[in-house]
């Protein structure tokens, strides 16, 4: 498997990233996963101004993101990627300095890596449905930045696993926020519910698809905060991300949602999404 950094690609084995590096220190970074079907690159502008907007946010200078599309492109094909469907990993990190607090000189070059791997969905999840369980959000109030710090995440994902289920669903000061690596949606009366757009959550890519085919297709949305209460009263639950796609909630800490089925509105956001995901 081919990798990149910093201007050149090696294999993976051959990557050398120093222990000086902000991102392995102090978890100075930010970092994107873009999906790739059949080579097509699903959504690839809106990654890059997402990680532009995280790069503002952390004061990380001089990025070139026609140059990081272009690795992406690069690593798909390197990898004899084109025919698969695939995820494509970009780490961009504050660079290499000596231990501080604070930010090293302006001239320091960022670290930036990236890679690609064969993407195998979780296609029995997307028909018939997952099980969450529900994890406080502890972590910072910055979740709107994609930075590489992913402890809480992580711990509510394995959390969720050794409960036996498949994503943590994060409750904030008793309102949902998103999944610990998905956004959520929830279904009532025919009508989208989602939690607006804040510096608690993500503006996932998945998220943003979603809710425009919604515009399109005359889907009603609502985009307000949703109590934990509401979350086990909801007609269908949903997660959304880049690799779950659209796979409904089924069973939340152990409860039912409705009838334990997909409800007919996330089959159809499903069906939608699958017509817009490869252009013809
Ligand atoms: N996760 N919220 C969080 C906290 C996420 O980590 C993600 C994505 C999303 C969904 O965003 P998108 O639709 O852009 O994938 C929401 C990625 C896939 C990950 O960390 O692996």
């Amino acid at each position: 498997m081919e990798s990149y950094l910093n201007g050149e690609y090696f294999q993976q084995e051959k990557v050398l990233i120093s222990p000086n590096d902000r991102g392995f220190l102090m978890g100075d970074g930010i970092y994107e996963v873009v999906r790739s079907y059949q080579g097509y690159m699903f959504q690839i502008d809106a990654h890059m101004e997402r990680l532009s907007y995280g790069a503002k946010a952390l004061h990380f200078n001089r990025l070139r993101f026609d140059e990081i599309k272009e690795i992406t492109r690069e690593l798909i094909i390197r990898n004899n990627l084109i025919k698969k469907d695939a995820t494509v990993y970009i780490q961009i990190t504050r660079g290499v300095a000596d231990r501080s607090h604070l930010f090293p000189s302006a001239d320091t070059p960022l670290t930036i890596y990236a890679t690609a791997k064969e993407f195998f969905p979780k296609l029995l999840d997307i028909k018939k449905g997952i099980s969450a369980i529900l994890y406080p959000d502890n972590r910072w109030a910055r979740c709107d930045i994609k930075s590489i710090n992913l402890i809480v995440n992580s711990m509510a994902h394995q959390h969720a696993f050794d409960s036996g289920a498949q994503e943590a669903i994060f409750i904030r000061d008793g309102y949902l926020t998103e999944g610990a690596h998905t956004n959520v949606l929830m279904v009532n009366n025919q009508n989208i519910i989602t939690p607006p757009k804040t510096n608690y959550i993500l503006e996932g890519i998945t998220r943003k698809v979603v809710l425009s085919l919604c515009n399109t297709h005359k889907i009603p949305v609502e985009e307000r905060p949703i109590s934990e209460k509401e979350l086990f009263m909801a007609d269908e639950l949903i997660i959304v991300g880049t690799t779950v796609e659209i796979t409904p909630v089924i069973q939340l800490n152990q409860q039912l949602i409705k009838d334990g089925k997909p409800g007919p509105v996330t089959i159809k956001l499903q069906r939608l999404f699958n017509e817009f995901k490869i252009p013809k």
